[in-house]
């Protein structure tokens, strides 16, 4: 599928659930707490449908979020049988981590079960190594589940686990430097991420912005000149950058300062209350849940993403005063 700018989708993300057990302050504060109802969140069947026929269209890589998506019941059997949909050649999670330790069923832990169900990346979300700072940013004490859940995927066997790390001005940006080395010793694949207009909340303020390119800097001055490595490519819309003399590469999201940004996008996303939007940052969405549920044929489904796809903006409207109209949490990241 191809959109009227030329993005080639082949990626559809999908949001399970907008339920959290922590409460990062740029995502989901306490304040913001309206759960959906139950009944207007997709079932995995309908899930299920919507996948099998979006690969039909050209769909190739499916990433599971959410909030959450390990608070929701029995969801490692149902990304078992998306993993068993043919043409999903990339099937990812996208995590905080504090559930992967847990066991599961017969698995020792979360993370082995999430192996088995034919998970190829996991990405972790981390933005301090320090408990304090983990409870002030995410208040939640499941620092050391995190690094625990982090160490279990190792153990199952993935290659390369990512961490994403949002990068806030005075609450993390201390911490950098140790999240790069922590990411070195266990081989995991770290990714900086500029803080986007998502939430609504007073860490979103301009003041605790941190953009890309001072972190690109300052990580310079410890490390050497780090160096651009444009050959190197993820699904995401990440760059990646090298540490002289060190095999590490380092990710940066730039979704603020990059304009670049959006010309590769290839993504799609479905919330978990069955609305699918075609880019994160624009208020752009369409109730394909409803359509299901008024018994609407497979054609008919094809078509209705088909047409979404058409809709999708040339770039995201952060820069141009995006007000957050919806959650992030309910969006999936
Ligand atoms: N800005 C940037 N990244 C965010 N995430 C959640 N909220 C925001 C935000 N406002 C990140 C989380 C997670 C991923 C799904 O999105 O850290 O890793
Ligand atoms: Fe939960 Fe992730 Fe949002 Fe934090 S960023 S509240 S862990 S969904």
């Amino acid at each position: 599928m191809e959109d009227n700018f030329g993005h080639q989708i082949s990626y559809l993300r999908i949001s399970v659930t907008d339920r959290c057990n922590e409460r990062c302050a740029y995502c989901m504060p306490n304040e913001l707490q309206e759960w959906l109802p139950k009944g207007g969140v997709m079932s995995y069947e309908e899930i299920l449908r919507v996948v099998r026929i979006a690969v039909g269209l050209g769909v190739t890589k499916i990433r599971v979020t959410g909030g959450e998506p390990l608070t929701r019941r029995d969801v490692i059997p149902f990304i078992k049988r998306l993993s068993e949909i043919g043409g999903i050649k990339d099937l990812g999670i996208t995590t905080n981590g504090t559930l992967l330790s847990r066991s599961v069923g017969d698995f020792k832990t979360a993370a082995a079960a999430l192996a088995d169900a034919g998970v190829r990346t996991v990405n972790v979300s981390l933005d301090t190594l320090d408990e304090r700072k983990y409870v002030a940013i995410t208040g939640r004490p499941y620092l050391n589940r995190v690094i625990e859940g982090i160490d279990d995927l190792i153990d199952s066997g993935f290659e390369k686990v990512k961490i994403n790390t949002v990068l806030m001005r005075g609450r993390n940006e201390d911490d950098l430097i140790q999240l790069v080395n922590f990411s070195h010793q266990r081989n995991l694949l770290i990714r900086f991420i500029e803080m986007m207009p998502v939430s609504s909340t007073d860490v979103l303020k301009d003041s605790n912005f941190l953009p890309c390119g001072e972190v690109i800097k300052s990580l310079s001055d410890t490390f050497g000149c780090l160096q651009s490595r444009s050959d190197y490519k993820t699904n995401g819309p990440a760059s990646y950058y090298m540490i002289p003399g060190r095999d590490q590469l380092i990710g940066f999201i730039g979704a603020m300062t990059n304009f670049h940004f959006c010309e590769s996008c290839n993504k799609l996303r479905l919330t978990c209350d069955g609305k699918l939007r075609p880019c994160l940052g624009s208020h752009l969405e369409f109730d394909l849940l409803s359509e299901i549920r008024c018994g609407a044929s497979d054609e008919r489904i094809a078509n209705f993403i088909r047409g979404v796809v058409v809709k999708k903006p040339k770039e995201h409207d952060f820069l141009s005063n995006y007000q957050p109209g919806r959650k992030m949490i309910a969006i999936g990241g």
